[in-house]
């Protein structure tokens, strides 16, 4: 193994002994070891503190800093597992063999390949000035209309269309960031992962191996989050019977938005805005009089520091070592992150959530601000489909209530005596 993919294994493995010690202290969750429906609980607006479903693919820890897919830890998966592992525990509750490994590789590296039409449409729009997000949901949405297989929604067809789309957003988000340079869109490489194989379509060149593992390990550590709100979006659209593809063009119209996966965007424009580390404190200063949220801090779940955030911030330390402007901008998100714990951590339990410190890993990379929330939905596929398919074998249509508010017996006055 390469020294510094060593290295970067190891800072894994630190950051997971140090949030052990730091949050050992913390009482052990309450499991429940399953729901009596109906279920009485308290709820706060947006859904806060409901309980949708059961689920056995991922448990979010607010107050340890705990995260888990199918009861394995986050630090473990990401020091020693790989995406495609990862994306086959989250569909189906168990580490693979090596033979299945193998085969779930080679399934996922034979439907990369996105249909010719699909990357022509992409060209034929304004793809260069949309959002790129935009540009993948509608690549979703085309891909759905050129699969004769979409409309059919048992769990074994949308299973093998959950594969399919797990392995082409890595292609489409790929040709997308070489569209909007004006690059032509790349085949993707049989013999390389499917981290490696990303990193080329978005850049057109082969990654280095440390680059490779960092975006594996970037992937591992997005892939699925509980209950958010591009999850709970897909299941929602999945629930009225509709199809994978328009349940995951939904799911990434929802994570698009600042408060979600778009916020790691955001961290950036925020840090280029603070420009030097002496101006952290008159900004965050100015932010606070006039309450302007800090992209990347704050969590629903989490009222702990985000364990991936433990991972991402070594690794962007790591990797900006080699770039006096992109050392510059650690040096000033260590600093924002250091005034933001000391007083909204005290405060309000906002500390650093996962999109704090990606973008700073991802700019390293090499790879345009605007690509970093895709890099997200390239891998919070895998959760979703997982999502979807465990609560379409349960399936039953999400219909929450709104109260309403507004009068009851209005007159209908005729439109020429309306003042
Ligand atoms: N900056 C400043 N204050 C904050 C922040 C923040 N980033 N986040 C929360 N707070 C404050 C709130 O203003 C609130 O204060 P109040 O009690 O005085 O009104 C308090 O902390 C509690 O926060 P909520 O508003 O209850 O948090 P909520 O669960 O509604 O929202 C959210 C969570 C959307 C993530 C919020 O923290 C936020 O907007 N963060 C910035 C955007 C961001 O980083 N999003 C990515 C989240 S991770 C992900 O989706 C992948």
């Amino acid at each position: 193994m390469n020294d510094d993919v060593k290295k970067v294994n190891d800072i894994i493995r630190e950051a997971g002994i140090k949030a052990l010690q730091e949050t050992d202290s913390e009482p052990e969750p309450q499991l429940t070891g399953g729901v009596q429906w109906p279920v009485s609980v308290q709820l706060g607006r947006g859904l806060e503190g409901a309980i949708a479903c059961e689920t056995t693919i991922g448990y979010v820890n607010g107050t340890k800093g705990w995260l888990i897919y199918r009861g394995y830890n986050i630090f473990d998966l990401a020091e020693k597992s790989s995406f495609e592992e990862t994306s086959y525990l989250l569909l189906f509750g168990k580490l693979p063999t090596q033979q299945e490994l193998d085969d779930f590789k080679k399934k996922l590296k034979d439907n990369m390949p996105v249909p010719k039409q699909v990357v022509d449409i992409l060209k034929s729009l304004p793809t260069s000035k949309t959002h790129p997000m935009s540009a993948l949901r509608t690549a979703v949405s085309i891909l759905g209309m050129m699969d004769e297989t979409a409309e059919q929604t048992t769990v074994e067809a949308e299973r093998e269309v959950a594969i399919k789309l797990i392995a082409q957003l890595a292609t489409l988000a790929g040709a997308v960031a070489r569209i909007r340079k004006g690059a032509e869109p790349i085949e993707p490489d049989p013999a390389l992962s499917h981290a490696g194989n990303f990193l080329y379509m978005m850049t057109g060149e082969k990654p280095d191996p440390v680059l490779e593992r960092i975006m594996d390990v970037a992937l591992i550590l997005h892939a699925d989050h509980g209950m958010n709100a591009s999850t709970f979006t897909t299941m929602v659209v999945n629930s009225s019977l509709s199809d994978m593809y328009s349940s995951i063009s939904a799911g990434i119209g929802s994570l698009k938005g600042p408060l979600h996966g778009g916020a790691n965007e955001r961290v950036l424009y925020d840090l280029d805005e603070i420009g030097s580390p002496e101006n952290v404190e008159p900004w965050f200063r100015k932010a606070r009089e006039t309450k302007r949220k800090v992209m990347g801090f704050g969590h629903r779940v989490y009222k702990a520091y985000d364990p991936r955030a433990r991972i991402l911030k070594p690794l962007a330390d790591m990797l900006s070592e080699r770039n006096p402007e992109h050392r510059k901008l650690f040096e000033i998100a260590v600093k924002l992150d250091d005034i933001v714990c000391a007083e909204l951590g005290k405060e309000k339990k906002v500390f650093p959530n996962v999109d704090f410190y990606s973008g700073i890993v991802y700019r390293a990379m090499g790879i345009e601000t605007p690509m970093f929330t895709p890099i997200f939905a390239v891998s919070r596929v895998s959760g979703w489909t997982a999502r979807v398919l465990e609560y379409l074998a349960q399936n039953r249509i999400f219909r929450p209530r709104a109260v309403y508010v507004g009068p009851i017996k209005q007159d209908y006055v005729p439109i020429e005596q309306r003042s």
